[in-house]
């Protein structure tokens, strides 16, 4: 949590003001100074505090250590969000200890949002216990999605699923944030989300959180999730199966 808001202080003293922008791969995919500059606090408070520990950091890469932790970071998750004011965006941090996530922290400073969650013991906005909707209808769900930078022709791909929910009624949002959506699925606003190409970064603390939740998070086939493929779908258990279903075309809603 230190680390995260050490993050989100950065985020807060460039937001709404002048900032270098760049492009990654794709026009649309933009890095700031404040990425950087968030990035740049967090590891430095990991290293402050576990100087031994490895780090898997969006904008820096791999910092490889001989350790059986790993700090996967996201220093703004929804930086097209930032890069036009809009306060929709956030920091992501999460550790991994022998392959397996078991600490996870995601700030949205602009809501004052802490989502908080240790493997085994809940998950916690603002230190308060939260949990996944009771929603058991994928027709009456409240759904959220985003959409990658570079558009991936594939069956059953973004627009294809979008579509089969929208033409049945279903809202399905987009707040440009994969971090802040699987936040909002553990708290409840949200019945699911679901992604095709994430990042590790993107998912790692928003799934721990999920799951803390009382939540589900399997790849998009419904198989068991792992960070490190792109594929996203977190909900809050009821409506797993059909949301599979529905996504692989196996059903109609
Ligand atoms: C992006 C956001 C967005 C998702 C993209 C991600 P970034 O992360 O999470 O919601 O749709 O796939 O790349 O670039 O803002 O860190
Ligand atoms: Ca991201
Ligand atoms: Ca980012």
């Amino acid at each position: 949590m230190e680390a995260a808001r050490a993050g989100a202080e950065e985020i807060m003293r460039f937001f709404n003001k002048e900032f270098t922008i760049s492009n990654k791969q794709g026009v649309n995919n933009l890095v700031t100074e404040a990425d950087h500059a968030s990035e740049k606090a967090i590891i430095s408070v990991i290293h402050k505090h576990f100087p031994d520990h490895a780090i898997l950091g969006e904008e820096s890469g791999e910092i490889i250590q001989d350790s059986n932790y790993k700090w996967v970071i996201d220093p703004i998750d929804g930086t097209v969000n930032f890069a036009h004011g809009i306060p929709l965006n956030c920091v992501s941090i999460a550790i991994e200890k022998d392959g397996k996530i078991i600490l996870a922290a995601v700030f949205n400073p602009h809501l004052n949002e802490m989502f908080f969650a240790e493997k085994g013991k809940g998950a916690t906005l603002n230190d308060k216990s939260i949990r996944v909707s009771e929603q058991d209808q994928a027709i009456r769900a409240c759904l959220v999605t985003g959409f990658p930078y570079t558009y991936i022709n594939m069956p059953n791909g973004p627009l294809e699923i979008f579509e089969r929910f929208v033409r049945k009624g279903v809202p399905v949002r987009r707040l440009g944030s994969a971090a802040i959506d699987l936040c909002w699925v553990a708290a409840g606003r949200f019945d699911g989300f679901y992604e095709h190409k994430l990042e590790p970064w993107d998912s790692a603390a928003g799934y721990l959180i999920v799951e803390e939740a009382g939540g589900r998070v399997t790849d998009l086939a419904g198989d068991e999730f792992s960070i490190y493929q792109h594929k996203v779908l977190a909900t809050n258990g009821k409506i797993h199966d059909e949301m599979v279903a529905v996504i692989n075309n196996k059903k109609e809603l």
